[in-house]
């Protein structure tokens, strides 16, 4: 083991536990007094964490890491043999769509054949990753089927990226098991920190996870749609939601317009309509209008300037407002869109740190002739763009004007 720890006996291992899902996970688990190791594949990212390092935007992380760590309740390793020592193993892996949308179910399959020579009969394995509905029982198979006969349970994750530490304490946690006592056991482990579980079954809590992300998502196309038609109409549509929220409960939930993309929302909505033989229609119509957003946008500004003569400084690279994360975030889609039909293209953001072509925000001011705001970033509140005009579908930067908004 990297530790040069080998033969300490952990209570849980998350897989996957440097990525942006298990590390909190790991964290939360350890500030209960739970021995955690986290394994993972990827040997760099596992020696920034040793260092008492996030690698990534987390609220409230990084103290429990340095906590954990000085008292040795957290473990890394990249070796699956590790393992074998835990009583529990939480499965926190990407479960990504590949090129024609579909979920790519090999990566599970690869995940639990490298896990298989070490896994033994005592285990409780949970699942954790969003997955494609089926997978549990097809896990539970599978395991079956090469003589492991393990607790297998699912219970996805459901909170916000970059907010898991306090979320995860905080809201209910669903619970299924493919046993009653697979199913107890996890419960068990999430009662430690978790106020409420929701006990389903297997194959419930997957559609419900997924429908949770996918409702969420056709929100955000709902009010993007809206935003498109009151903007063609020359109506100014925050004008529009004001009015919509007044002192009236009912509108209380509807989102502001922008960009709504990400590691998650789109990509379980899109495993939901290859779930449903592509008859997901309400799915499908909110990716058209929540990707056909950015294309929108680039029409509308072409009906003032002349692109061919722009410059276009993008704010905000990230997918979404105070975060580092780029994973299919719409800004770049825009960049990439700006990139044929624009003079010039710079972008900026504060907390991306992955990105070689960003610049910082005052050059970009002063190099464009227009600016457009692709992530709220708090850093913006109070931009000052030297008198550059804006683009914020957002309503971001005037929302003093808009006081009063539920
Ligand atoms: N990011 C979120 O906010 C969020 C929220 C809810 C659910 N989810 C779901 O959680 C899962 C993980 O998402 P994420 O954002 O944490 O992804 P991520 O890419 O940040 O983390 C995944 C981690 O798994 C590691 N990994 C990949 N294959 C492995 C293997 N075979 N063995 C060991 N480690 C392996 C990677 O190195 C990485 O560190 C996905 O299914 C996602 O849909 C994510």
């Amino acid at each position: 083991m990297s530790d040069g720890v080998s033969d300490v006996r952990f209570d849980i291992c998350v897989v996957g536990g440097a990525g942006h899902v298990g590390l909190p996970l790991a964290l939360v688990f350890a500030s209960k007094g739970l021995r955690v190791l986290i394994y993972d594949i990827n040997e760099n990212t596992l020696e920034t964490i040793r260092k008492g390092i996030v690698p990534f935007m987390e609220r409230g992380a990084e103290p429990l890491l340095q906590q954990a760590l000085e008292r040795e309740l957290l473990f890394l390793s990249s070796e699956p043999e590790d393992i074998a020592r835990a009583s529990t193993l939480i499965i926190t892996i990407g479960t990504p769509v590949d090129e024609f949308l579909n979920p790519v179910l090999k990566l599970i399959r690869d995940c639990m054949q490298d896990l298989l020579p070490y896994l033994t009969c005592n285990q409780l394995i949970i699942l954790r990753s969003t997955v494609y509905p089926g997978t549990t029982d097809w896990v539970d198979k599978f395991l079956r089927s090469h003589g492991k006969d393990i607790k297998l349970a699912f219970c996805p994750e459901r909170v916000v990226q970059g907010y898991s530490i306090e979320e995860l304490q905080r809201l209910p946690q669903i619970i299924s098991g493919t046993t009653p006592k697979a199913e107890q056991e996890a419960a068990e482990l999430f009662e430690l920190i978790a106020p409420e579980v929701v006990r389903l079954s297997p194959m419930e809590a997957e559609f419900a996870k997924l429908f949770n992300n996918a409702y969420r998502y056709i929100q955000f196309a709902a009010a993007n749609q809206f935003y498109m038609i009151a903007n063609s109409a020359g109506v100014d549509y925050h004008r529009v939601l004001q009015g919509m929220k007044q002192n009236y409960p009912r509108a209380r939930d509807i989102p502001a317009p922008g960009f709504a993309a990400g590691p998650c929302l789109f990509k379980d909505t899109m495993q939901l309509g290859a779930f449903s033989d592509n008859q997901f229609t309400l799915g499908h119509a909110a990716m058209l209008a929540n990707e056909g957003l950015v294309l929108y946008l680039v029409d509308d500004i072409a009906k003032t300037y002349r692109l061919e003569r722009l410059s276009v400084g993008l704010l905000g690279m990230a997918f979404k407002a105070d975060s580092d994360d780029i994973r299919s975030s719409l800004s770049y889609k825009l960049k990439r869109v700006l990139e044929f039909r624009a003079k010039t293209v710079y972008t900026t953001d504060p907390y991306v740190k992955t990105d070689r072509e960003l610049l910082p925000l005052d050059v970009v001011i002063a190099r464009s002739d227009l600016l457009i705001l692709c992530a709220p970033h708090s850093d913006y509140r109070h931009l000052d763009t030297k008198g550059k005009p804006v683009v914020d579908i957002w309503g971001f930067l005037n929302k003093e004007s808009l006081v009063g908004v539920a």
